[in-house]
């Protein structure tokens, strides 16, 4: 059975085996007495009882399901009355919601850089280490595709110049903070660079939102955007413990999006439910001043103790803090050693990242304690 075409994928599947490249699913096991550093629910939202209530009510109004895509039977005022909030408190003119955080990225992404209607092939000067979502847009719309050093401005700046004359549709694309590095976008610099170049600039907040920013709502809302062609996308699924995926933009933008991505015309809407509880856990989060300092406290500690003990955290200034090392099978023993030791964390391997950059990825949350903290450099010292 399968033929010739299952016995190519085998031969694939084999070559990931012999490479160590297979990827598993980790035992499905509970947490239990075991310190986490794995998640992103940075807020400790996904269980809260409050959002638990509101995906409860939600599914009592309007069902478990949307039973159909918001331009069809799918519509309600859960959705549109969330997106007027997060327009608001993005201070943007607008926001449209998406069932994934990936799927707003490809087909939103996709869409803008769409050539037969731009007229032209677009340019888009893209972070080396953006979100697959990212890349896989880019890929899929034919745009060229310019990849500027991680998160270095100067770099850009120089790729920016030398396309000064090239008249095609220009993008800047980039994580605002970056999953995987924990590092912060320079969001003043790049900001000027678009306006300078006349590029588009589309952020994503995925691991921004609920976590910095004017009342945690993201660093996109520390600066102006609105005098430049903008998006700003970014997730229910980390900080706000949900799912789904939310842009915020110019009315035109959201109207063409609205008329033209396939993840959002041809899929049925998110989960009232998931609406509900992301909507309940957005409301909350303006709330968690004192929280979002408490984990700052925790990174700068457990940055400054790492470092201490000689280990490359990169440039991460945030709540993701990397432990890079220079071999896969280095990452694999210390995350290994580590959960001997009742501690998680996640270990991520090329092609995730560049290779020679393989990590032990920490996640902190607001339910760290700086015991927690003591236990895991206790546990690295014997590394
Ligand atoms: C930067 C970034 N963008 C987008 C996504 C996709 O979001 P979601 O998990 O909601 O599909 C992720 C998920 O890890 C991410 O890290």
């Amino acid at each position: 059975m399968g033929g010739q075409m299952y016995s190519q994928y085998s031969q694939n599947l084999s070559r990931l085996h012999d490479t160590d490249k297979i990827r598993k699913l980790p035992e499905a096991s509970c947490v239990g007495n075991k310190i986490d550093f794995s998640t992103n629910d940075y807020l400790c939202l996904s269980r809260n009882l409050a959002v638990l209530e509101a995906a409860m009510e939600a599914g009592k109004k309007y069902g478990v399901g949307a039973t159909g895509s918001r331009l069809l039977s799918g519509n309600n005022r859960l959705f549109e009355e969330f997106e007027e909030k997060i327009a608001h408190d993005k201070s943007l003119e607008s926001a449209l919601i998406f069932n994934t955080g990936f799927q707003a990225n490809f087909s939103v992404l996709s869409s803008l850089l769409d050539s037969k209607v731009l007229g032209e092939v677009p340019v888009v000067f893209f972070d080396k280490l953006n979100h697959a979502s990212l890349y896989q847009a880019v890929l899929f719309s034919g745009a060229k595709l310019i990849r500027y050093r991680h998160n270095d401005m100067q770099n850009l700046a120089a790729l920016m110049e030398d396309y000064a004359n090239d008249g095609r549709p220009k993008f800047i694309v980039t994580e605002t903070i970056f999953g995987m590095d924990g590092d912060v976008l320079d969001i003043a610099n790049a900001t000027s660079l678009a306006k300078k170049y006349n590029a588009f600039l589309y952020l994503d907040e995925a691991h921004a939102t609920g976590v910095v920013g004017h009342n945690g709502y993201g660093l996109s809302t520390t600066i102006s955007i609105k005098n430049i062609p903008h998006l700003v996308m970014g997730t229910f699924s980390k900080a706000l413990g949900a799912s789904g995926g939310y842009i915020t933009c110019d009315l035109l933008v959201r109207e063409y999006i609205l008329n033209k991505a396939p993840g959002f015309i041809y899929s049925t809407a998110s989960s009232p439910m998931v609406i509900g509880a992301a909507s309940k856990a957005w409301d909350m989060v303006k709330g968690f001043d004192a929280e979002r300092m408490w984990l700052n406290t925790l990174a700068s500690s457990l940055n400054l103790a790492l470092k201490e003990l000689g280990f490359n955290t990169g440039n991460s200034t945030s709540h993701i803090i990397p432990i890079i090392l220079q071999t896969e099978t280095a990452a694999l023993e210390m995350q290994k050693k580590l959960l001997d030791n009742n501690i998680i964390v996640s270990c991520v391997r090329p092609p995730t990242v560049p290779p020679g950059a393989s990590r032990i990825r920490i996640a902190l949350n607001i339910h760290h304690t700086s015991e927690d903290i003591e236990k895991l450099i206790n546990v690295l010292k014997t590394v």
